[in-house]
């Protein structure tokens, strides 16, 4: 009773102290602690109290089964990294990891070597290769790797096209010396989805939205660490200011141009095309 600003924070821990759940009194404890913390630091005030009780209950209602604007936000405000960060902290030489991202979706076909992924996407002709291996550098045999990313064009995901097609994505699996190889189209950047209140929050906070252009890659082997992550194409303006933060400088790599001609696939191109080659280390599990 009587609790005032300074008793009421223990208080409130206090009453969760015995719930008979020591990892949920932690992290509950932790999460009080800071959010009381963060009032008194900047004395917020009601009308801010309600914008963010608003600003969240928006971001709740623009959620569906293909929208998640929380994690959205969290994404945008470093949180997703962090806690990517704080669960994946790989041994030297190991592939290092970033944020999954909300474009992932499950029943991709399973193509053989050098399967062509890019459907109708519109783009560059490019050709991704190489291999799979542990942190001794034995190769991978069977690891299965998950591929999705934007069109070359307009930087959208195929679930981000009404009725569209299901294209630039697929699931590899590496042969017996660890290698994979695809045709997709080089993937652009683009801005994550801004119209809702995460999109009005980046605009108040003076922050574009884009990312820098990349593929995704998901990768698993029994004994080892599932990686999650992106190979960046080197050169993207908004390398230094992806939206979420996802940027590791391992992770950025060369795409190389070509002329019209023999492609790695084999095939003849005529058009320009370009390769990128990107050798993944899984940590042990
Ligand atoms: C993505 O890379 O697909 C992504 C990641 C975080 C937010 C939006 C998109
Ligand atoms: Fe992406």
């Amino acid at each position: 009773m009587n609790f005032d600003e300074n008793t009421l924070t223990d208080a409130v821990l206090a009453r969760m102290a015995d719930c008979g759940d020591a990892r949920l009194t932690q992290v509950m404890g932790a999460l009080v602690r800071h959010l009381h913390g963060f009032i008194r630091e900047v004395e917020l005030t009601e009308a801010e109290w309600l914008a963010a009780i608003r600003f969240l209950t928006a971001t709740g209602q623009k959620c569906d089964d293909k929208r998640q604007e929380f994690i959205l936000l969290s994404d945008t405000l470093g949180v997703s990294m962090l806690v990517d960060a704080v669960n994946h902290r790989v041994p030297a030489g190991a592939t290092e990891s970033t944020v999954f991202g909300p474009f992932f979706v499950e029943g991709a076909p399973q193509l053989p070597q050098w399967a062509d992924i890019s459907g109708t996407a519109a783009g560059t002709p490019c050709f991704m290769s190489g291999t799979v291996t542990d942190v001794a550098g034995k190769p991978l045999a069977g690891a299965t790797i998950d591929v999705w990313q934007s069109d070359g064009e307009a930087g959208l995901y195929d679930v981000q096209v009404p009725g569209g097609p299901m294209q630039c994505r697929a699931r590899f699996t590496t042969d017996a010396q660890g290698r994979y190889a695809f045709r997709t189209v080089q993937p652009v950047s683009y801005p994550v989805p801004t119209d809702g209140p995460v999109g009005d929050l980046l605009l108040r906070l003076g922050r574009h939205p884009f990312r820098p252009a990349h593929i995704h890659t998901m990768i698993a082997h029994p004994g080892c660490a599932t990686l999650v992550t992106h190979v960046f194409v080197a050169g993207d303006s908004y390398l230094s200011s992806d939206a979420v933060f996802g940027v590791k400088d391992s992770l950025v790599v060369d795409f190389k141009d070509h002329p019209p001609g023999m492609a790695p696939d084999g095939s003849r191109l005529e058009r320009s095309f370009s390769t990128v080659s990107y050798d993944f280390v899984l940590a042990p599990a």
